[in-house]
Parts: C-alpha cells; structure tokens; sequence
C-alpha cells in the first residue's frame, strides 16, 4: 500500500498470484510523466521503463547507446506519475554485463534514484552471477530471453529467436536457471509461440511475452508502437489500438493552419 493513497499496489506477487489464477497480466512501456499517469488511470498492471527509450524517444537505431542515467531520468518520471502500477526498469546495455559487483551497483543506483519497483536485464546463464547478486540486495529482478535487442550486433538481425532445437532447449534451460535464482518474471521476446508456453508451463514465475503467442501468463507491447505514434514498424506480432501518427499529424496541420490565418487565438482565448 503506498503512503501517499489508498489505491493498492501492484507487486511482484501480486503478479505470481495472477499466474496462479490464471489472470493475466498486462505490461507496456512508458517512459514519461504524462504517459505513465495515463498507463496507470488505464489499469495497466506493469509499466516497463524500457530501453526501447533509446529507440522511440531519443531516435537510435538500437537500444545500446541509452545510458544509466537517462535510463534514471525516464523512470524517475514514469515513478512520479504512478499510484498503482508495477514500475520495472531496464538496466541499459554496459551497466550489468562487465561483472556482478558493478550489476549490483548500477540496479542500486536504479532503485534509489529512480524510485522504481525492479529491474529488468537480458539474457540467461551468463549473467546468472549478476542476477544473484542483485537479488540479495533485496531488489526483485525481471530475466528476459529470445530476442535480447541488447545482443543486436551478435544476432545481426531482428528475425524470430530460438527457431532450432539447439537454442530453443537452450532457452528453457535459461529460464529455469533465473527461476532458480530468484527471478520474479520472465520477458520472452519474438520468439514461437509453442516454446513459449512450454516456457510458462516449465516454470512457476510469470512468463510475458511480446511475439511469443498467447500460451503465456502475460503480454506487453511498446507503447509508441500499440498507438501507432511510431508508423514506420509494424512487424506482425504487434496490433495497433490508434493510429497517433496521423491523428497527430491532422492535429498539428490543423493548428499551424489556424495561426496562419490569424484564426487562433479567438476573443475567447485571450485576457
Ligand atoms: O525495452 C523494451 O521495450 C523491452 C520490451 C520490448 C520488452 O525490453
């Protein structure tokens, strides 16, 4: 419960309760004061301070050059709009990946100076050592596989994870070894919809999926793309809900007409 309303958090095991009755569990991304209150007045269960941030709000072609304290920034706002929801962060790529020690210093630094819930990094066995240091510190950490964008250049493309038999019991492994650890949560990316709930169904934790079907416990999307703000990726896992780019578009066009007439303002709007 938090101090400051009446209104009754999402926790982490208000998510494992969700998976074990069955509901489940919304999560998009949102990374501003404007958009979090919206997410939260919405009912969303989880909001993801992603580092897709790097992509829809700062305009790189990948996630990897989001930094620590940018990462901070969006999430201290997304925190300062939110009653209800479960605020997870991305710990951005170089912050986790050199060794445990600096891991945990920079989930630190997240939870502190961000005031979020948790913290979200990718991949699975080799950062299992991070993941456990984290974790008794006392900071609840959310795992994620398939397509960790974070590993683009190894990958070198965006295409369907974890097709072959190889990387696909690889994967399931990996998801035992975070349940094992600690994980309160599992994010698998793109990646068939058949591993995919066999995942959920191998391990007890929430499993949410973006590409990865419907047999898991949970879905998140992001935002920019769900509103269709950002008009030029519509990979087919993804379904838009509006279409802000044009709306927006209309809105701007509209207003920039009116000031050049003259017509905005009216004698209703001036003193
Ligand atoms: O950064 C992000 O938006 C994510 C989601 C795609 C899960 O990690």
């Amino acid at each position: 419960m938090s101090v400051h309303s009446n209104v009754k958090r999402v926790t982490t095991h208000t998510l494992q309760e969700m998976k074990n009755s069955g509901e489940k569990i919304s999560m998009l991304t949102g990374y501003d004061f404007s958009m979090g209150r919206i997410l939260d007045a919405a009912g969303i269960d989880v909001i993801l301070v992603g580092d897709s941030a790097s992509n829809v709000m700062a305009g790189h072609e990948t996630t990897l050059p989001i930094t620590l304290d940018q990462m901070i920034y969006h999430a201290s706002s997304v925190v300062r709009a939110v009653q209800r929801a479960l605020v997870v962060v991305d710990m951005p790529f170089g912050s986790y990946q050199g060794n445990s020690r600096e891991a945990l210093s920079s989930a630190i630094r997240i939870m502190k100076e961000s005031g979020g819930h948790a913290i979200k990094l990718e991949g699975g066995r080799e950062v299992i050592e991070s993941v456990s240091r984290i974790l008794t510190a006392g900071i609840p950490v959310m795992g994620h596989l398939g397509l960790t964008p974070q590993s683009i250049y190894k990958f070198g493309t965006y295409v369907v994870r974890a097709k072959e038999d190889e990387e696909a019991q690889r994967l399931i492994e990996d998801a035992k070894l975070l349940e094992e650890a600690g994980c309160f949560a599992i994010v698998l990316e793109k990646i068939p919809a058949d591993l995919a709930a066999e995942v959920a169904k191998a391990v007890t934790i929430p499993i949410i999926g973006i590409g990865a079907g419907n047999g898991v416990d949970g879905q998140v999307l992001v935002v920019h793309d769900m509103l269709g703000i950002n008009n030029e990726f519509s990979p087919r896992f993804l379904r838009k809900y509006s279409n802000l780019f044009e709306e927006m578009l209309g809105s701007f066009q509209r207003y920039i007409e009116d000031v050049k007439s003259g017509d905005f303002p009216n004698e209703n709007e001036q003193y």
